[in-house]
C-alpha cells in the first residue's frame, strides 16, 4: 500500500474571525509595541543622554505620534494576556510575540494595566515615562497611582496610567498563558502553511528562495513545542486545508519534531530536523499536475515519474539560495524517506544502506500523517486504525523503536480522536496524560452546542473522579468521526 501524498480534496478549513481593527491600525499599534519594547529594554542599559537611547527614543515617539495624529490619542490596555489599543484588541503577527510578550510580562509585574497619552508626546515626556516606570517597585499596588502622581510632578499632565484590573487570578493566569501559546501556535502553523506554498510556487517558476524565513519559522515551531506540544499536535488534526500537500509538509515536520525532542536532539539538530520535514516532497514541483492531482490509480509510467521525487528534491534544496544551511544531513534525509528498511522502497539503489535517521523519522510521520488524510478516492483511517496498521507493517518498514516513540507520543488515544465515554458523551482526546501510569485517561474536549448551534467546548480531565475512587469518566471505545460527520480540526482552531 502506498501512503503518499497528493493534493487531496480542497474542502475550506474553518478561517480565523475577520480582524475587528483596520490593518492599518493593527501595523502601526504592532509597529508601537515593538519600538516600547527595544525602548524599555535600552532604558535599562543607557540613561537619557545615551545617543543609541536617544536613537530609539526618537523612534519610538514617531510611532506613538503616528498614532495620536491618527487617532486622537492613544490608550494602551492590558486585559488578561491581551493588548487592547483604543478598546479594540491588537493582534500581533508571530514576528510581534516577542515585543508583546515583553511589554505584557513587564507591566504586568508592576502592576501597570495601561495609559494614555491624549496629547502629542515629546521627547522629555517619552523619557519621563520610561524612567518612571523603571523606578517602580514589581508587584506594588498603588504604582499606577503612583506613577500618574510622578508624571503630573514633571508637568505632564495628558498622561494617565491606570493600575491592571485584578481579575486575573493566579489560576486563570496559567489558563490564559495556553490560551495565549495557542493563538501563537495557529498564526506560525498557517504562516508555515503560507511560506512553504510561497516557496514551491517560486520553485515551479524555476526561481530558488532563500531557506531563512522558514528556519525562522521552525525555530518558533520548536519554542511552541518546547512550551506546550499538544498545541501542536492538535493542529496536525487539520487535514483539509486549502492546498493539502503544504499542510501535510507541515504536519509531518510537527510530527517529526516531537519524536526529535524525544530522541533528545539538541535545537540545532531539532531546525535542521523541521526543515527536512518540510522540504521532504519539494521534489513533487517538478511532477506535472496531472500526475499528482490524480486521484488514485498511477499508470506504471507515471508511477516511475512519482517515484523520482525524493531525488528531484535533493536536486531543488541544492539549488536553494542560503545554501550554508542546508547539510548533508538534511539532503540524505530528503533522499531517504521512501527508501524502505529492507532497503526496497524508492529510489532503486545498486547497493543497500543504512537508512539514515532524518529519512527514517520523515518517513513514520509521513505515513501517519498520509494515512489519517482524508483523500478524494478514499476517507482517512483513524489515528488508532493508522497506529495498528503502521506497528503490523513495523518489521518490514518501519523502525520498530520511532514507530513506539510516535505511540507514546501521540497516546494510546492519540489527540484528535473522537471516543465515546461511559456516561454516553462523544469527547475529542485533546492532550494526552502527562502521567504514563494514566495513559488511557487523557485530557477530552466534550462535544456539545450552544443554544445558537456554535460548537462549545468544554475540556475534561479524564482523572477526576466523583469524590471517592470512581472516575466520572471514562473512555469505552473510539469511533470514526466520519460516520457522526464530526470536523475534528474545529474544535482545535
Ligand atoms: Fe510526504
Ligand atoms: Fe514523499
Amino acid at each position: 500500500m502506498e501512503f503518499d501524498s497528493s493534493p487531496g480534496e480542497s474542502q475550506g478549513v474553518s478561517k480565523a474571525p475577520p480582524e475587528a481593527m483596520s490593518a492599518d491600525l493593527t501595523k502601526l499599534g504592532s509597529h508601537l509595541i515593538s519600538k516600547i519594547h527595544v525602548l524599555m529594554r535600552v532604558s535599562l542599559i543607557y540613561d537619557a543622554k545615551n545617543e543609541t537611547f536617544r536613537q530609539f527614543s526618537q523612534e519610538s515617539l514617531q510611532a506613538v505620534n503616528a498614532l495620536i495624529q491618527k487617532e486622537r490619542m492613544v490608550s494602551l490596555k492590558i486585559l488578561k494576556n491581551e493588548i487592547f489599543l483604543n478598546e479594540e484588541r491588537l493582534r500581533y503577527s508571530a514576528d510581534g510575540f516577542t515585543s508583546f510578550k515583553y511589554v505584557l510580562t513587564h507591566w504586568k509585574k508592576k502592576l501597570i494595566g495601561g495609559v494614555t497619552f491624549r496629547e502629542l508626546v515629546d521627547e522629555r515626556v517619552l523619557n519621563e515615562f520610561i524612567f518612571i516606570f523603571n523606578s517602580l517597585e514589581d508587584g506594588k499596588e498603588d504604582n499606577a497611582a503612583r506613577f500618574t502622581k510622578r508624571l503630573a510632578d514633571c508637568g505632564i499632565d495628558f498622561v494617565t496610567v491606570t493600575p491592571l484590573e485584578k481579575s486575573v487570578s493566579e489560576e486563570e493566569d496559567t489558563s490564559l498563558e495556553r490560551e495565549d501559546n495557542r493563538e501563537v501556535a495557529k498564526k506560525v502553523f498557517f504562516e508555515t502553511i503560507g511560506t512553504v506554498k510561497d516557496m514551491i510556487t517560486q520553485i515551479e517558476g524555476k526561481q530558488y528562495p532563500g531557506v531563512r524565513k522558514l528556519k525562522r519559522l521552525v525555530q518558533k515551531t520548536i519554542h511552541l513545542a518546547v512550551e506546550d506540544e499538544s498545541i501542536l499536535l492538535g493542529l496536525t488534526t487539520i487535514k483539509n486545508y486549502d492546498e493539502y500537500t503544504y499542510n501535510h509538509s507541515v504536519n509531518v515536520s510537527i510530527y517529526a519534531l516531537a519524536l526529535g525532542r524525544r530522541l533528545g536532539f539538541s535545537r540545532q539538530m531539532l531546525t535542521e530536523l523541521g526543515l527536512t520535514a518540510l522540504f521532504h516532497d519539494v521534489g513533487k514541483s517538478k511532477i506535472p499536475k496531472e500526475v499528482l492531482n490524480k486521484p488514485a490509480g498511477l499508470d506504471d509510467e507515471e508511477w516511475v515519474l512519482m517515484k523520482k521525487h525524493p531525488l528531484m528534491g535533493v536536486e531543488t534544496i541544492l539549488n536553494l539560495k542560503q545554501l550554508g544551511e542546508i547539510n548533508p544531513r538534511m539532503v540524505i534525509g530528503i533522499f531517504d524517506h521512501h527508501l524502505k528498511g529492507d532497503a526496497s522502497g524508492y529510489p532503486r539503489l545498486f547497493r543497500k544502506k543504512e537508512i539514515s535517521l532524518f529519512g527514517r523519522i520523515i518517513q513514520i510521520a509521513d505515513v501517519y500523517d498520509a494515512m489519517t488524510t482524508p483523500r478524494v478516492y478514499r476517507k482517512p483511517w483513524t489515528p488508532e486504525q493508522a497506529l495498528a496498521f503502521m506497528l503490523r507493517d513495523r518489521g518490514k518498514h518501519l523502525d520498530p523503536t520511532l514507530l513506539k516513540i510516535l505511540i507514546g507520543l501521540v497516546g494510546i488515544f492519540p489527540i484528535g480522536s473522537l471516543v465515546l465515554l461511559n456516561t454516553g458523551e462523544l469527547g475529542i482526546v485533546f492532550k494526552p496524560n502527562a502521567d504514563s501510569k494514566w495513559m488511557d485517561r487523557p485530557q477530552v474536549i466534550l462535544i456539545s452546542r450552544d443554544q445558537k448551534g456554535d460548537v462549545k467546548k468544554e475540556l475534561a480531565d479524564l482523572t477526576a473522579t466523583n469524590g471517592g475512587s470512581q472516575f466520572k469518566r471514562t473512555i469505552v471505545k473510539t469511533l470514526d468521526p466520519n460516520q457522526y460527520h464530526i470536523d475534528i480540526a474545529k474544535y482545535f482552531l
